[in-house]
C-alpha cells in the first residue's frame, strides 16, 4: 500500500481567490465527499449552510469582522451542529430525543467539524484554497438570525472557498516532538519550552509581528493582542447564552 501525504505537507490557508466560480458540480461533489467522515453513530448530526449569494455575504461579514475573504470568496460555508433534523426524526417515529444538553452539543460540534475538516482536504486535494473563520463561535447569535437557525442548531466553523489567487509563504509549525506524546503525557519543563518555541520566535515575521504590536515577545502578542482573556470572557458568555437559547443546556 503506498500513500502520499505530499499535498498535506504542502497546504497552507488561502486568503485571496481569483474571480473564477466555483461550479456547483465540484462543490457538491466536495461536500458529499466530506458527508462520507467519520460521524458519530452514523447520526450526522451537523448540517452545512452554503452561501453563494452576494447580499448575503455582505450580511455575514460583520459577523466575521469584515474579513474580506467573506465577501471576495465564491463560496462560504458554514458548519453548523444540529441535532434539529435528528431529533425530529426520532419524534416521528415515537422515541423520545434526549439531546438537550451539553454532551450532545459537543458531540454535534465534533461531527461538524469532521465533517469540515474532511471538506477542507477534499477542496484542498482539487486546487483550491480555504480559510476557517474562528468568528463563526463570536457572533454565532447573529449567525443564527442571518442563517434562520432553528432550535438544536448551532454554528461552529466556517469555512471560505474559492480558487488561490498566489501562494503565500507556508507559515511554521512546532517540531512534531512538541505536539506528539508517547504512550502517556510528558509535561514540559522550561527548557523543552523555550526549545520547541525558539525556531517560531526567530523567524522574521514573528520579530515582525512583535515591533508592529509594540510588544517585547510573541507570547504577548497572544496574550495581549490576538486571543486576550477579556474578549475571551466576553464571547464566551454569548456563545454559553447560544448554547442555552439553542436548547443544549438544559440537564
Ligand atoms: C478554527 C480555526 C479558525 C480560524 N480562524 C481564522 C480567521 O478568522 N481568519 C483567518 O484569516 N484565519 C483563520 N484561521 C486560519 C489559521 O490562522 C491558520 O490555519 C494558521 O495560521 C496556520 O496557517 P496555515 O493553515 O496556512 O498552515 C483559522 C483556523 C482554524 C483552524
Amino acid at each position: 500500500m503506498t500513500y502520499n501525504t505530499d499535498f498535506l505537507y504542502d497546504r497552507r490557508t488561502i486568503r485571496k481567490y481569483t474571480q473564477e466560480a466555483v461550479a456547483d458540480h465540484l462543490l457538491y461533489d466536495l461536500l458529499k465527499a466530506g458527508c462520507r467522515a467519520s460521524t458519530t453513530g452514523n447520526m450526522q448530526v451537523y448540517s452545512i449552510i452554503v452561501t453563494r449569494d452576494d447580499n448575503m455575504k455582505r450580511e455575514l461579514a460583520p459577523l466575521h469582522f469584515n474579513q474580506k475573504m467573506v465577501t471576495e470568496a465564491p463560496v462560504l460555508l458554514t458548519f453548523c451542529a444540529d441535532f434539529n433534523r435528528f431529533s425530529k426524526w426520532c419524534l416521528l417515529n415515537n422515541a423520545d430525543p434526549g439531546y438537550d444538553n451539553f454532551l450532545s452539543f459537543m458531540t454535534a460540534a465534533i461531527d461538524a467539524l469532521l465533517v469540515a475538516q474532511t471538506v477542507c482536504i477534499a477542496a484542498e486535494a482539487s486546487g483550491l484554497g480555504i480559510c476557517y473563520l474562528g468568528t463563526t463561535t463570536y457572533t454565532a447569535d447573529k449567525i443564527i438570525e442571518v442563517l434562520k437557525l432553528p432550535k438544536g442548531v448551532v454554528p461552529v466553523t466556517t469555512v471560505t472557498l474559492g480558487w488561490p489567487a498566489g501562494q503565500p509563504d507556508q507559515p511554521d509549525r512546532l517540531p512534531a516532538e512538541a505536539v506528539i506524546h508517547k504512550e502517556v503525557y510528558s509535561d514540559y519543563g522550561d527548557k523543552d519550552i523555550e526549545r520547541f518555541y525558539s525556531a517560531k520566535e526567530g523567524r522574521e515575521d514573528s520579530r515582525q509581528f512583535i515591533r508592529e504590536n509594540n510588544k517585547s515577545t510573541l507570547a504577548q502578542v497572544f496574550t495581549d493582542v490576538r486571543y486576550k482573556k477579556e474578549d475571551n470572557v466576553y464571547f464566551s458568555k454569548i456563545l454559553l447564552k447560544v448554547l442555552k437559547d439553542q436548547g443544549f443546556m438544559n440537564q
